[in-house]
């Protein structure tokens, strides 16, 4: 599995992209669609991961800010694809790319409560996570890209 920056002729690919199941995994997709037509606009970054044969199997949306910070709107993969780390290889992506911006990165992200994998992949990394006032569902997760093994 190779991962590298979206390009144009990725773009069908992205449009279609199908990552979700459940209820909380919805937003991501839909995230993971927009991706394209908002790329320079919302002024957003793109990895995808993609598989021996070409397939894009993973999507990562995130956006590098002055203040040293990163934001990882969507992260996504295949649903043929889970449990194969491919999620884990893209989340560590986007910390090695923040971090070579700015040295002490520090990453955030939104994730559902009921979303295990992600959670999971979070606590791997070491994610420092907290409620978010006033919201039920989401919490905020907070990695530290010189933390990443
Ligand atoms: C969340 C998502 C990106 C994870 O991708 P993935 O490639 O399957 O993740 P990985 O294989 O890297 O890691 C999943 C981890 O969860 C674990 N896991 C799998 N099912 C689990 C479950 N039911 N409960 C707890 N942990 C579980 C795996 O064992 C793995 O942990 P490990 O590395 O310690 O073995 C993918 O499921 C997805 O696209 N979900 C829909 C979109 C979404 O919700 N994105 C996140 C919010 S932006």
């Amino acid at each position: 599995m190779a991962i590298r920056f979206y390009k144009d002729q990725d773009k069908n690919d992205v449009k279609r992209f199908k990552c979700a199941w459940r209820r909380w995994e919805k937003e991501a997709q839909s995230i993971i669609r927009d991706a394209p037509s908002v790329q320079v606009t919302d002024d957003i970054e793109i990895l995808v991961a993609k598989s021996g044969d070409g397939e894009i199997v993973g999507v990562a949306v995130f956006r590098v800010f002055p203040d040293h910070s990163c934001e990882i709107y969507s992260l996504g993969v295949l649903i043929k694809y889970r449990n194969q780390h491919v999620g884990t290889r893209l989340k560590k992506a986007v910390m090695v790319e923040a971090e070579s911006r700015f040295t002490g990165c520090r990453i955030t992200s939104t994730v559902h409560r009921r979303n295990d994998r992600m959670n999971k992949i979070n606590a791997n990394l070491q994610a420092v996570v907290e409620p978010i006032p006033g919201d039920a569902e989401y919490l905020l997760t907070l990695v530290e890209a010189r933390l990443i093994k």
